[in-house]
């Protein structure tokens, strides 16, 4: 097989969650770019159409719709749309997420932000697995990949929520792939290090940064591109035996808050 061919994706149809900005809008684009059809989702049709436009001007294809994944009718709705407009789903990447930056005072923070923690970082990707891997079965060809955390498997202050939610995501994966794998689907987890992207630049203060690149291998943040280019790895045919995975892309390092 050529090496072209392992990463092409050329007739597959993929659905993105928040893709409409930061390390999801860098995975619509690189799928879009392999040859996927591309199921651009996000919180407002403006944010997704503009994710959309670029790749349409760039000569790939994709379609916007409306998804917030703490609405179980828009995972539902996000999913039909899929189907009705490409028909079928061969790639679903959970990136909708919330939570971390060390701002989870134990103290502070009451059981409706947990709820609403876990209900975007793990009860929506487990969910929009549920509804995606019949067509995937059918299709013949599936693939599922989560954006998970490296503070899934940091220990930091004021980071449990976030920590366990990326962490129960990481365990969902693992288990999920001996549920899948008979049915022909992989299911894998990227865990960014910090990424430059709007939710980072929300928390990062210069002595934060500091302090992440002083563990940091190869001496600076991590760019959305590096995030797509493991995304694409695993929605790819070069990565058919690979499942069950959390691959961290991370400057090689630890990049704890503290
Ligand atoms: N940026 C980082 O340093 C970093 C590090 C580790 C993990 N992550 C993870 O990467 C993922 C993406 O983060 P990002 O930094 O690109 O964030 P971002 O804020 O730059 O972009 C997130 C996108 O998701 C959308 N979104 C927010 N809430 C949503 C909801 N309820 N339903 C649907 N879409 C929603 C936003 O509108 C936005 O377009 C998250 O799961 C996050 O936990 C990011």
């Amino acid at each position: 097989m050529k090496t072209e061919a392992l990463f092409d994706l050329t007739g597959k149809v993929a659905v993105v969650t928040g893709g409409g900005d930061g390390i999801g809008k860098g995975c619509c684009e690189i799928l879009a770019a392999a040859g996927a059809s591309v199921v651009v989702s996000d919180l407002t049709i403006e944010k997704a159409q503009a994710t959309v436009d670029e790749i349409v001007k760039a000569g790939g294809n994709a379609a916007a719709t409306v998804c917030n994944v703490l609405k179980e009718e828009d995972l539902y709705a996000l999913i039909d749309f899929a189907v009705k407009i490409y028909g079928t789903v061969n790639i679903l990447v959970n990136n909708a997420g919330l939570g971390g930056g060390g701002r989870e005072n134990p103290y502070k923070i009451d059981r409706a932000y947990v709820e609403r923690i876990y209900a975007i970082n793990v009860f929506a990707p487990w969910e929009l697995c549920k509804l995606a891997a019949p067509y995937m079965q059918k299709s013949g060809y599936g693939s599922i990949i989560n954006i998970s955390s490296m503070s899934s498997i940091n220990n930091d202050p004021n980071m449990a929520i976030y920590g366990s939610s990326k962490a129960a995501l990481n365990h969902l994966a693992s288990n999920l792939a001996f549920d899948y794998g008979p049915m022909g689907i992989r299911i894998n987890n990227v865990g960014p290090g910090a990424t430059g992207t709007r939710a980072l630049a929300s928390v990062l203060t210069p002595e934060i940064e500091a302090k992440m690149l002083a563990h940091t291998p190869l001496k600076r943040l991590g760019e959305v591109s590096d995030i797509a280019g493991a995304v694409l790895y695993f929605a790819a045919p070069i990565s058919a035996w690979v499942s069950g995975q959390v691959l961290m892309v991370n400057g090689g390092g630890v990049q704890t808050l503290d």
